[in-house]
């Protein structure tokens, strides 16, 4: 028998064993230790497409024409090319007196030799293009002519017939890089149309940006529906870019937030640390176009009420891509950390300096004069052993130098425990010695995991480091992240509800914690499962993410002590965990329930030092079947369901349903 259906049997025999009793809990209406507006939120890395081809809205692939780009451990890069584009005619790539420094390359469309021989270009975009009915198109180049002449393009939107949606004819005259635009009209939906673009006019054209935005995106540039997702979240703290793209596979292809603000049109593309690394789901043509940079990562910050956790480089490539190396392509020696410390201090600046400094004068530049409020910033990713603390502590002696107010959050590695090895235990006592503010813990298990976490925070110490639950996600087929099979079921989504319950209750030392990965695109994914997942036009919200916005939206202010008749807190026994919070902004009092097991269980909560209560409501989230799960096309299967409890005096007496997650509210009675 394995020993997860062994582990799934006890959950049931002793849910069983059970059922017959009613559970008396006490919770205390003393409030407790705050919990942090930081405490629920999201992580945002450009894995599965999240980035381009999903929140960043552009709509053309390789709209620079730099792919394919090869950057050499050396930081040569090898770029320039038509990756996303079919040409006919006569079509050149070019980089002689370019429009954009960093991004040289640009295509010429030569006059052709005959009237019926036709030049031009096709663009397919990320698996298509989703066009909607209603929402214009917005189509913009840069474009010129040789020597002074006058010329002309048509620019058509295509659906996936093959049939013309929309035409624009633009003229384009000059030897002088000229930004030109057009407003196509959608007339119907097609999530797989294309961009075509034909010379038309006598004399050649050379072409860069060529760019296609929905007009309804969100500030211009981001995917209305997917910030939504994110909006509706209510997010307290939003990490971004990384993940593992913080580190690169190399050194050179690591993310720098230097190269993603400033002009868009400027700034250099990148691979993707996801695009050919794993051979199960090769994705040659991922590039990071920065589109979506760290200018537009803090505004959406700023939009979904969430504090930005950005994360810079250690000077570490990713670990795990390079566990036989040790060489200056992936480590950076300690005493040359100096331009990455620089890049972790330039970026506060950049967020909060003023407006008269180098860094908050570029983010003024941009739009947004206003200092974007940053607390916090992440030094590494998943790093470990002792490679890690000693370049951390440079950071941390800079960063606390200049900016003694910035938390810094640094990490204890990929896994959440010893298991082969003491690198865990490793990390945290390093993490301790450099005084950072909170440590970065991930987990990626199963459900017995999961139920087994539940308590795992009882017993951490309270002093030092806070713990930020940065990665979290429960793998239902022994983590495999490559198989199809990994979905994000109800099976996850409840075990992720059970053990948030212990970091709720242990938000004394538990300030964030946030799921991920957070976006997948249905044909782009590496990794899986996943928070939202999406195609050319619609997103689908997972139970997973009810779970998470339940959570964010139930936060509470302070905890209150939750009791069995035992007087223990309840974390796992006869299948139930719960938690309990204050809410003094609306004065009343929610508890969490999740009930694993295979039967309904009886519960009487009675609140100590409470007379009595008014009527509340119970949101349920519950499926029979553990493996259903949310689709684009069927989006309601597991969603929550709301209704009103009764109480009594300071009690609430209710049926939990078996596999169920529920949150009840309770207001004071006035
Ligand atoms: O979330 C996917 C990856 O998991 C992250 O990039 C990395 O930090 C972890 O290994």
């Amino acid at each position: 028998m394995s020993r997860r259906i062994a582990f799934l049997l006890m959950m049931v025999c002793s849910a069983g064993i059970l059922f017959a009793e009613q559970h008396q809990w006490v919770v205390s209406s003393k409030p407790g230790a705050a919990i942090q507006p930081t405490m629920y939120g999201i992580f945002f890395e450009d894995i599965n497409y999240g980035a381009d081809g999903g929140l960043y809205a552009e709509l053309v692939q390789n709209r620079s024409f730099e792919a394919p780009l090869h950057i050499t451990p050396q930081g040569e890069r090898i770029c320039g090319g038509l990756q996303g584009w079919t040409a006919f005619g006569y079509v050149t790539i070019a980089d002689e007196h370019p429009a954009f420094a960093r991004n040289p390359h640009y295509v010429t469309l030569h006059a052709g030799s005959h009237p019926d021989k036709q030049t031009g270009l096709e663009n397919h975009g990320y698996f298509g293009m989703g066009l909607k009915k209603g929402v214009n198109a917005l189509f913009s180049v840069y474009a010129r002519t040789q020597g002074g002449a006058s010329s002309q393009i048509r620019v058509e939107l295509v659906d996936s017939h093959n049939r013309v949606m929309a035409t624009e004819h633009i003229a384009v005259k000059g030897n002088n890089w000229t930004k030109y635009t057009a407003d196509l009209a959608v007339p119907y939906t097609d999530s797989k149309g294309f961009l075509r673009i034909f010379l038309e006019g006598p004399a050649s054209v050379d072409l860069d940006h060529v760019s296609l935005f929905p007009a309804n995106a969100w500030k211009g540039m981001l995917r209305a529906d997917l910030v939504n997702d994110l909006r509706e979240l209510h997010p307290g703290v939003f990490r971004f870019p990384g993940g593992c793209i913080v580190e690169g596979t190399d050194l050179a292809t690591r993310y720098q937030w230097k190269n993603s603000v400033g002009r868009v049109e400027d700034r250099p593309m990148n691979e993707n640390r996801w695009n050919t690394t794993f051979v199960h789901r090769l994705s040659p043509s991922y590039y990071q176009s920065y589109g979506l940079g760290f200018y537009e990562l803090f505004l959406l910050s700023e939009e979904i009420g969430a504090a930005p956790l950005p994360v810079v480089s250690v000077g570490l490539a990713c670990q795990y891509q390079n566990r036989e190396a040790d060489s200056a392509r992936v480590y950076v020696a300690v005493n040359d950390l100096q331009p990455y410390i620089d890049d972790a201090l330039d970026l506060i600046e950049f967020a909060n300096g003023g407006t008269d400094t180098q860094w908050g004068k570029l983010r003024a530049d941009m739009g947004h004069p206003e200092p974007f409020h940053l607390q916090m910033i992440g030094v590494g990713n998943e790093q470990w052993g002792s490679l890690y603390p000693s370049r951390l502590e440079r950071f941390v002696k800079a960063i606390r130098a200049k900016y003694p107010d910035i938390k810094i959050v640094g990490s204890s590695g990929p896994e959440p425990d010893d298991k082969g090895g003491k690198q865990f235990s490793y990390g945290w006592e390093q993490m301790r010695r450099l005084g950072v503010d909170l440590v970065d813990e991930h987990y990626y298990k199963d459900p017995e995991w999961f139920i087994g976490a539940v308590n795992r925070y009882d017993t951490y110490s309270r002093k030092g480091p806070k713990v930020f639950a940065g990665e979290f996600a429960c793998h239902t087929t022994e983590r495999d992240v490559l198989k199809p099979e990994n979905k994000n079921n109800f099976e996850a989504a409840l075990y992720e509800a059970a053990l948030m319950t212990g970091l709720e209750r242990n938000a004394d030392v538990v300030h964030m914690a946030t799921y991920a990965p957070l976006f997948a695109h249905v044909e782009g994914w590496q990794w899986r499962p996943d928070l939202i997942w999406f195609d050319n036009l619609s997103s689908v919200r997972t139970p997973n993410w009810y779970v998470q916005q339940l959570y964010a939206t139930h936060r509470g202010t302070n905890v209150l002590a939750l009791k069995n008749e035992d007087g223990n807190a309840v974390t796992g026994q006869d299948g139930l965990c719960a938690s309990a919070v204050y809410d003094k902004t609306g004065n009343s009092y929610i508890v969490k329930v999740v009930n694993v097991s295979n039967e309904p269980q009886d519960i009487t909560l009675t609140f100590k030092g409470i007379k009595t209560l008014g009527e509340g409501t119970v949101t349920l989230l519950h499926h029979d079947d553990l493996t259903a799960f949310n689709e684009i096309s069927n989006q309601h299967i597991v969603v929550p369901q709301s209704s009103s409890v009764k109480t009594v005096g300071n009690r609430l007496s209710v049926t939990v349903p078996a596999k169920t997650f529920a949150v009840y509210t309770l207001p004071l009675k006035k």
